[in-house]
């Protein structure tokens, strides 16, 4: 079993960014302009933004340490016109501030993890590779999947199946591997990865994906935060742009999906003054225009070509003036 830190020092790009073309479109680039690319991974969307127009300037948020180190390697040609900060977005607008940055005209979220975590980061993302269950992203929150795994209650271990992953054998899953953790515990991907295809009846294995993709999502998401996150960041982020700034939102799974498109309607104007008011007056102007009635997903060419953008989402607002 590969310990948490083995296999971390590859500096190669291994992630395909996704829905790049849809990304620098709704992006709305403009010239000498700032942006904040607010999940770095590798850099890719931020070297097709850099790319796209050579007089802007991108300022990277990552939290995990060493695939930044990637991005940052990736993006040295970029000098005085790229920086990458160790921080999770959670923290937006107080990073914003330590930087000195009022405003931006675009910001992009490119959610979930990287490739990069599922191969090379040996922090047992991946299901079919045998690595210790740690799955922290940074070291914002403590918890990691082992603690998960061997310390949460039944009850709580099937609300996190059923609540971020949707899984139908939540409580199966989640019996499962209360049982198997009281011999000595459950401490790797490959033990995890076991027991869960092994609470779910063969004939309700997903086709094309290992059983216990949801669980390990599920672990994923509870272990940093990211739904909570999430939801604290995006109206940050919404602040910070300046009339006509676009903020880009890429999902990966439907609970992410609702809860942007949610927020985004919360931000839509409702306002209810009277039309003869100069002035709105019952404080629901509003601070942004959907852009994006429906979300832009991949064609069947970049699926094709990069699988895992199948279930990518691309949601957009623009802020208003
Ligand atoms: C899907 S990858 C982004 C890939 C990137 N767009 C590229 O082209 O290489 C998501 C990245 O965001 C990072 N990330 C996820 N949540 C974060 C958060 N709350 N704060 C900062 N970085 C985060 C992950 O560590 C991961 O590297």
């Amino acid at each position: 079993m590969k310990t948490k830190t083995e296999g971390v020092k590859k500096l190669t790009a291994v992630h395909k960014p996704v829905l790049v073309d849809e990304v620098l479109k709704n992006l709305n680039i403009k010239d000498n302009s700032l942006y904040m690319d607010c999940t770095l991974g590798e850099g890719g969307h931020s070297k097709a933004i850099l790319d796209y127009n050579s007089s802007v300037r991108v300022v990277g948020l990552e939290q995990d340490r060493d695939i930044e180190a990637v991005a940052k390697a990736r993006l040295a040609e970029y000098d005085g016109r790229f920086e990458s900060v160790s921080a999770n977005f959670l923290h937006l607008k107080s990073i914003a501030a330590r930087y000195g940055i009022k405003e931006v005209s675009g910001i992009l979220m490119d959610l979930g993890i990287s490739m990069y975590h599922y191969m090379n980061s040996g922090k047992g993302f991946s299901f079919s590779k045998d690595e210790s269950l740690d799955m922290r992203l940074s070291n914002e929150f403590d918890t990691d999947a082992a603690e998960i795994v061997n310390h949460y209650s039944e009850s709580r271990l099937v609300e996190i199946f059923k609540n971020y992953s949707e899984e139908k054998f939540a409580r199966r899953i989640a019996g499962s591997i209360v049982r198997a953790r009281k011999e000595q515990g459950i401490h790797s991907t490959k033990e995890l990865s076991r027991i869960v295809a092994s609470a779910i009846p063969r004939k309700f294995w997903p086709p094309n994906t290992h059983p216990a993709t949801r669980t390990f999502q599920a672990i994923r998401i509870e272990v940093n935060k990211e739904l909570e996150v999430l939801e604290s960041a995006l109206p940050q982020a919404v602040s910070l742009l300046k009339p006509g700034g676009r903020l880009c939102v890429i999902t990966f799974h439907s609970i992410e999906d609702r809860i942007v498109k949610d927020y985004f309607k919360t931000e839509v104007p409702q306002c209810i003054c009277p039309p003869q008011l100069p002035m709105c007056t019952c404080g629901r102007p509003g601070k942004v225009k959907i852009i994006t009635k429906k979300p832009v997903t991949a064609d069947e060419s970049e699926i094709k070509r990069n699988p895992s953008s199948r279930s990518a989402k691309l949601r957009v607002v623009e802020r208003l003036k």
